[in-house]
């Protein structure tokens, strides 16, 4: 298995392009099945999870055009001219959860759906409960059968109210979507309102769906009885541009985040000013440098526009270096703090009391031969990597490449000291 090298302290400067959204990405691709005809999606990332997500369609018959760039970068068309299958199998979901978007799509279009329950994962139990009774409101059969999922709407979805209990990124899509084709209205109360989900919405309506109230925690959708082809570009990626920005400030250094959008990253804007960060916007995107000291700063991960529970974790690695003490505490997620063991043995001084971690600064910390446990805590690695003395050999990095475009030739580019060292045969 690859890992990646790291020589901490070299500070990172230059211009960081940042790619399309890997969580709006997903949705996106899924929102093809709704229609037999085209759509084209710009700016989709190339990450294993577009991959395992592109395989998946293919599965239920979907064509995927080859790329063509176009002059928003990679552009994807998907053609679900006609469905061969309506199963997303355990291989498949077990390797991404978000696999779990094709179940609103599919059965809105098919009339059925049978996607494998995730199981267990890394951070956390993650139920699909939210998702399951979104369906059930819309008049969806659901029976769990030998850990799958399988729901029915053999005479089509019917507009219904539906109000989650607990704000859901993925369920909320995957409401929006199945009621694009449902007869009828539906409400979505408590929708989440983060980014991926405006994103999807954009493209829903350029596909012809009615949708009010895009980007507030009530959403009004009205069923059509079809939908048509769109073309529609991914936003980007607002976790990429604060890992970025957190990967500049732990070094002590300046870059530009080209097409981050500030009105994105508003929290974690706030918590870095804080924190002596200035992020100030540009003509081309965002700049990013230290203006004090670093100092320890208290952050609470929220649903949009709350700070993100996906920067947690290099939010953590860069408050390892700061002036004093900081609180960070994790209300998303349970067991998110799997990153905590592995910057521990870097010369961090954290401690664990249920969801929140006591993180004291410590001037410096040192390399050493990590594992990467999940996505973002893999990326907190890295950051830790930049900023330690000596050297950081980071492993298991299929999870950084699930979720990062060529994480090390960015940073290279911009003076880092890293790279990718293939394993041996
Ligand atoms: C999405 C993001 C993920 C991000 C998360 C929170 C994608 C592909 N993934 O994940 O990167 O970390 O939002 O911002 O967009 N819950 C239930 N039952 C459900 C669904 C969720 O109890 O049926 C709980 C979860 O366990 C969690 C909370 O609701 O505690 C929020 O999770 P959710 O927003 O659904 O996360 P995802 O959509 O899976």
């Amino acid at each position: 298995m690859d890992s990646i090298r790291i020589k901490g302290g070299n500070p990172l400067k230059g211009k960081i392009h940042i790619s399309g959204a890997k969580n709006a990405a997903l949705p996106l691709l899924t929102a093809c099945l709704l229609t037999d005809e085209p759509l084209a999606l710009g700016n989709v990332p190339n990450l294993a999870d577009i991959v395992t997500m592109s395989r998946l369609l293919e599965q239920l018959g979907v064509d995927i055009g080859s790329d063509g760039i176009g002059p928003e970068g990679r552009v994807r068309t998907l053609k679900a001219g006609k469905l061969c299958g309506i199963v997303a199998p355990y291989d498949l979901v077990r390797k991404m959860r978000a696999s779990i978007l094709v179940l609103g799509p599919l059965l809105a279009r098919a009339g059925e759906a049978k996607v494998s329950l995730p199981g267990g994962c890394a951070i956390g139990s993650r139920p699909v409960d939210l998702h399951i009774g979104a369906l059930q409101k819309l008049g969806a059969e659901i029976n769990l059968d030998n850990g799958y999922i399988h729901a029915r709407a053999p005479q089509g979805l019917r507009g219904g109210d539906i109000t989650f209990p607990t704000v859901t990124v993925t369920g909320t899509e995957n409401a929006m979507m199945a009621a694009t084709l449902a007869k009828g209205e539906t409400k979505i109360i408590n929708a989440a309102r983060e980014p991926e989900v405006i994103d999807l919405a954009h493209c829903l309506v350029a596909m012809g769906a009615s949708i009010e109230g895009i980007g507030s925690d009530r959403i009004v959708i009205t069923g059509k009885d079809k939908l048509h082809a769109a073309r529609h570009d991914v936003v980007p990626d607002r976790i990429e541009a604060g890992t970025f920005a957190m990967a500049a400030a732990i070094t002590n250094g300046e870059v530009e985040l080209i097409g981050a959008k500030l009105e994105h990253l508003n929290s974690v804007s706030i918590i870095l000013a804080e924190a002596g960060i200035d992020m100030t916007e540009t003509s081309q995107g965002l700049r990013v440098r230290r203006m004090n000291e670093l100092n320890g700063t208290d952050v609470m991960t929220e649903p949009y526009p709350g700070f993100p529970t996906d920067l947690q974790a290099q939010m953590m690695a860069l408050m390892c270096v700061a002036n004093g003490a900081s609180m960070i505490t994790e209300t998303i997620f349970e067991n998110r703090f799997m990153h905590v063991p592995e910057l521990r043995r870097m010369g961090a001084n954290i401690t664990v009391h249920n969801s929140s971690a006591l993180v004291r600064g410590v001037p410096m910390l040192t390399g050493a031969e990590v594992m990467a446990t999940d996505l973002r805590a893999s990326v907190s690695l890295a950051l830790a990597g930049l900023a330690a003395r000596g050297e950081t050999v980071l492993n298991r990095i299929y999870h950084l490449d699930r979720g990062y475009e060529r994480l090390e030739e960015k940073l290279a580019a911009c003076g880092a000291d890293i790279e990718r060292v293939a394993a041996a045969a």
